[in-house]
């Protein structure tokens, strides 16, 4: 029933009663929507959980034109980012449009709902500013990391499933965590294809995050891998755009070293952890979603 979100979306944008906005937005590929099939899984789909759903989806939505100008980002799912067509000025505003008027809608829902998701968003906002923090200088402390993609990722994936099961009268705690575990494994996997997938299928320029100073979780374990030499070689190549000889010498230490294996493996933990929590639920409907987190190559 993604349609029917779908629709909402785009009738809560039509009430918004602006022709450019419209337009705006018919530019923006709606992506997996994982955030809204997570809340239909676990709540079912009446309107009450697609407008959820909706809000949801328009708060992500918003959260990446930010995040697009922040990392000056010129693509987004092989299509130019909406910053690349028209400018960061109208990127943040679009960004603004759809995150106010999806907190419009969301005090139409529940207090408790209201409360979950506004203060997810909070804490997204404080997991960018620390994304963006951390990058400029070498980071090599993994628990940083580990705090900083829960705010940035986790943080609303954890709400979204709390929320429906809030809806949906089911205990909230265990969804909660859940949804935890997914959104940290989903950022590690895309931390993780940004090193492994070449640029055509990831819609941006390959080892993108190292250039912009972002030692995610593969370049911590690279970093604690590597002889002092080779740990120096690596600092010296952080937070810069790589030749095919740099790119090359990193690929080949992560090789050496297993770096890509050992990466997965982690995200591998705790989607494992979260199909064990659900399948003590009988909730089977939420197994696969867990392994669409890790299994995907974009
Ligand atoms: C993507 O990270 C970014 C996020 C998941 C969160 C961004 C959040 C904000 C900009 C705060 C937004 C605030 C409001 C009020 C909506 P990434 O750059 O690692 O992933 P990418 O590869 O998809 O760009
Ligand atoms: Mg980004």
């Amino acid at each position: 029933m993604l349609s029917a979100v779908e629709r909402k979306i785009e009738q809560y944008i039509i009430e918004l009663n602006d022709k450019e906005v419209l337009a705006y937005y018919a530019k923006l590929p709606h992506g997996k929507r994982l955030r809204a099939k997570l809340i239909l899984k676990i709540a079912g789909n009446s309107l009450t959980i697609v407008k959820t759903a909706a809000v949801v989806e328009m708060i992500h939505t918003a959260s990446l034109l930010h995040d697009d100008v922040i990392d000056d980002a010129y693509t987004r799912r092989n299509m130019p980012s909406l910053n690349a067509l028209y400018g960061n000025k109208t990127a943040i505003m679009l960004g603004d449009i759809l995150y106010s008027k999806g907190f419009f809608e969301l005090n139409n829902i529940s207090t408790d709902v209201a409360k979950l998701i506004s203060n997810a968003v909070t804490q997204l906002s404080l997991g960018e500013l620390n994304d963006v923090l951390l990058a400029k200088s070498f980071n090599t402390d993994k628990d940083k990391y580990l705090h900083m993609i829960y705010q940035k990722t986790a943080s609303l994936i954890e709400a979204s499933a709390g929320a429906a099961a809030l809806l949906a009268g089911k205990p909230k705690e265990v969804y909660m965590v859940y949804g935890r575990n997914l959104g940290i494994a989903f950022q590690m996997i895309d931390d993780l294809l940004d090193i492994t997938s070449d640029s055509a299928t990831l819609g941006k320029p390959a080892l993108h995050d190292f250039a912009e100073g972002k030692t995610t979780l593969p370049y911590i374990y690279l970093y604690e891998a590597l002889d002092d030499e080779e740990k120096q070689m690596l600092r010296s190549l952080h937070g810069k755009v790589l030749n095919g000889e740099e790119q090359a010498w990193i690929q080949s230490r992560m090789q050496k070293h297993q770096i890509i294996q050992r990466s997965y493996h982690e995200a591998k933990i705790l989607i494992d952890e979260a199909i064990v929590l659900m399948e003590q639920c009988g909730e089977t409907a939420l197994l696969g979603i867990a392994r669409e987190m890790i299994d995907r190559d974009f």
